[in-house]
């Protein structure tokens, strides 16, 4: 399939790119690069031997989404663009609606106007809220508590009515769980500007020694060792989510399909310290803070619906992970000595 990917030069997008076109699909990326570089179309380009079109674009110009979305002969949509800084949707909710919400409602118009109706979208574990029970699975109830989980819930809500009154369309949500690690090549990985957010790439930077410590956010939750637990998947399993996902939902009766992609295992801070220590020799110092506004105590997947429905499951371990974070980090810091 030819497939569009809204934010394809981020994180997962990056990817999921790499991901299709090795199993014969054809992407064109759209991205406005608000929060990455186009220079990952270069190495995208590198690891797969491939011509990769981006476009530079926002998704609420629906003009600029008819245009590549005809031009291009695109036939699905995977739709990744959108923000995710949990803290900064709280101070900037306005920015958070607009971006996440409109411009999903701009692609779902232009898609709509193109005769193109097959979608995968990003969606969070955070659409969860606290956990009532574990492992989550896909009929636990949701909430949000934070305006960026709110987003996600909207836009989840907005599919939902959309595929109950067009059954012609195809779409899947995806729940994913703690995405973390880099592609093989050690070409494209999780780069966020400034002080991270998220835990592995501070850990990352930590042992890099471009920060002087990790925060431990809170020791004292109901967990074995009083730190958080989060289900970590590695990046590139999540990608292989994505094929199964898109290839599914074309082959299936409901227009709307919701897959959790998470690993089912659950791992504490500590654990996540102590095994990149481990596995790539480098220490990484850390104290422990007062605990984290919103955090949960645990939160991890069933990862059921997805093995049974997808054919789908995570294969690499907490090891690969730890490694190839760290050798995306190393790549990083070649680079940018060069
Ligand atoms: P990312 O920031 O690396 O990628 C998002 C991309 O979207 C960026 O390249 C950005 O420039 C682009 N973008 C943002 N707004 C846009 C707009 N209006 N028009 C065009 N492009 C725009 O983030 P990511 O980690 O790759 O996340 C991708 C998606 O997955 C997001 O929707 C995010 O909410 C969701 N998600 C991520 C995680 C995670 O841990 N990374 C977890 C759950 C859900
Ligand atoms: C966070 C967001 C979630 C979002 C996800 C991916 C919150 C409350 N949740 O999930 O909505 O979908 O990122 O972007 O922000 N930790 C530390 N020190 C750090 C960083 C994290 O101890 O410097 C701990 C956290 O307390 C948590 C675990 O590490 O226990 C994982 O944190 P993080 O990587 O931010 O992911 P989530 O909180 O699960």
């Amino acid at each position: 399939m030819n497939i569009l990917l809204t934010g394809g030069t981020g994180y997962i997008g990056s990817h999921v790119a790499a991901a299709l076109i090795s199993t014969g699909h054809e992407v064109v990326c759209f991205d406005n690069l608000a929060n990455s570089d186009a220079v990952v179309i270069d190495r995208l380009e590198a690891i797969t031997g491939t011509a990769i079109p981006l476009v530079v674009g926002d998704i609420r110009d629906g003009d600029a989404l008819r245009h590549a979305l005809t031009e291009h002969g695109v036939e699905a949509v995977i739709h990744f663009a959108g923000l995710k800084a949990v803290g900064e949707s709280v101070a900037q909710p306005i920015k958070y609606y607009d971006n996440n919400v409109r411009g999903t409602l701009s692609l779902v118009e232009a898609m709509a106007d193109c005769g193109v109706k097959t979608l995968v979208f990003s969606s969070s574990a955070t659409v969860y809220g606290e956990p009532r029970y574990l492992p989550l699975d896909e009929s636990h109830p949701t909430s949000a508590t934070n305006p960026y989980g709110r987003t996600k819930l909207m836009i989840e809500e907005m599919l939902t009515d959309i595929a109950a009154a067009d059954p012609d369309w195809r779409i899947a949500t995806l729940r994913y769980f703690n995405p973390v690690g880099a592609h093989d090549s050690g070409l494209i990985g999780e780069n966020p500007n400034g002080i991270p957010n998220n835990l592995m790439p501070f850990i990352s930077r930590v042992a890099a020694g471009r920060l002087a410590e990790l925060s431990v956010f809170g020791n004292d939750y109901d967990t074995p060792d009083g730190t958080g637990v989060r289900d970590y998947i590695h990046i590139v399993d999540l990608a292989d989510g994505h094929v199964a996902a898109l290839d599914t939902i074309v082959k299936i009766e409901p227009a709307l399909s919701t897959w959790n992609l998470g690993t089912g295992q659950g791992y504490s801070v500590l654990d996540m310290v102590e095994a990149f220590e481990r596995v790539n020799s480098v220490r990484v110092p850390y104290r422990v803070a007062p605990r984290r506004d919103g955090d949960v105590a645990s939160c991890y997947a069933s990862p059921e619906r997805a093995a049974r429905e997808l054919g789908w499951t995570a294969q690499r371990d907490l090891e690969a992970m730890c490694a190839s974070s760290w050798s995306f980090e190393r790549t990083l810091a070649m680079r940018n000595s060069d």
